[in-house]
């Protein structure tokens, strides 16, 4: 039973027994060598926790608001396409456990039920993410829509102007659900859309038009996070899409002060990538992000178990939160600061499952 987990190392196995290989391979993969998937994890196998003692931990604080919203953890599932593949229900069971829990869901665009029907079924929090694939009307058809239909924010992912490569679907010729259409084979360029010209006057545009807080989901640098904020972007979010995308790139918690530095403040911060554990939230809690999002271990949640399996595994981040800040001497996220972490050799070679180590062991 889903809610039995009592380790998240559990549901893993159980999602990779569940799940046909290629689904398996589409959700944990990444592009090309997989070097920025792994990036991702080395970046968090790199620092170390400091312990501190002798402070009352008797109570712990791990809530935190965004958007005006109080947040159960500061964790946001990520969006991600064809949910549906893991769990029957898609994006609406994991919206029904983002809402049981106490925390936002960022809905994929290619992900089903689509936006407005989910938001008939379902009054949690939630934010929804747009691919440009269609042109600029389009665009703000669709943001006036998640407006209209009670999204509490708009999220336009801004690192995907191209496809990447992903050799592990490649090779076995797997189509991810969301590019299954008559014609279409794998490995195949994709028909250019308004994606691969986006330009910053189009945030601006957005801006112009809509109340609703904009947040840019795959900003990687100091440069772009500037240019994010000075053209009226209300969030930055920090991903390199769990290295799905740049093949050779930076992992993204050694992207975040930077990108910290040069928001100076001035909008939030959004993270991801690579983030399996309590403890992963809390790193990138020390180094600035005012919440963080998780992508595969939604997915694999929802592969052992539905929206119970993904209300377990937040509980068991929450647990392993609470227990963690409590052995580092702090009673409060709002403790956490970049003197927290500290430099450490990696244990273990980094890889998407690095943070179960015993996975193959029980
Ligand atoms: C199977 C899968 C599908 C994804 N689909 C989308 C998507 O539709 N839109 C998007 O902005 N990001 C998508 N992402 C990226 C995630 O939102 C997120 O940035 C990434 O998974 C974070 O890294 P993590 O998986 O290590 O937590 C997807 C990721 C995965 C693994």
């Amino acid at each position: 039973m889903a809610n039995d987990f009592s380790t998240l190392q559990q549901m893993v196995k159980q999602a990779r027994e569940q799940l046909p290989r290629g689904d398996w391979d589409y959700l944990i993969g990444g592009a090309d060598t997989e070097t920025s998937l792994k990036r991702n994890r080395l970046a968090f196998e790199r620092l170390a926790l400091k312990a501190r003692v002798m402070n009352d931990v008797s109570q712990v604080q791990l809530r935190r608001d965004l958007l005006g919203v109080d947040q159960r953890i500061p964790v946001l599932l990520a969006p991600i396409g064809s949910l549906q593949v893991f769990d029957a229900g898609g994006g609406l069971s994991a919206g029904l456990a983002a809402g049981e829990f106490g925390i936002f869901q960022i809905l994929s665009s290619v992900c089903q039920p689509d936006f407005e029907t989910l938001a008939r079924e379902s009054a949690h929090a939630k934010i929804y993410q747009l691919y440009a694939h269609g042109d600029e009307a389009w665009v703000m058809d669709i943001i006036g829509r998640a407006q209209n239909a009670g999204y509490q924010a708009f999220c336009l992912t801004v690192d995907t102007q191209v496809y990447s490569r992903r050799e592990r679907d490649l090779l076995k010729g797997y189509l991810p659900l969301a590019s299954r259409r008559p014609g279409f084979k794998p490995g195949q360029p994709r028909e250019a859309t308004l994606q691969a010209s986006l330009s910053w006057d189009l945030v601006k545009r957005i801006k112009d038009r809509f109340s609703m807080p904009l947040i840019l989901k795959g900003i990687a640098c100091a440069e772009d996070a500037d240019l994010a904020v000075s053209h009226g972007v209300d969030i930055v979010y920090v991903s390199n899409h769990g290295g799905r995308q740049l093949d050779q790139g930076r992992g993204t918690l050694d992207m975040l002060p930077e990108v910290v530095r040069a928001v100076g403040g001035r909008a939030k911060v959004l993270f991801d990538g690579g983030i399996l554990r309590g403890t992963d939230v809390l790193k990138a809690l020390a180094l600035g992000a005012d919440a963080v999002g998780i992508g595969r271990l939604e997915g694999l949640a929802m592969a052992a178990g539905g929206t119970a399996a993904v209300v377990r595994m937040l509980e068991l981040l929450e647990i392993e939160m609470a227990a963690n800040l409590a052995l580092m001497g702090l009673s409060s996220i709002d403790q956490l600061h970049p003197g927290c972490v500290l430099p450490a050799e990696p244990v273990a070679s980094p890889h998407v499952l690095s943070g179960f180590p015993l996975l193959d062991e029980y």
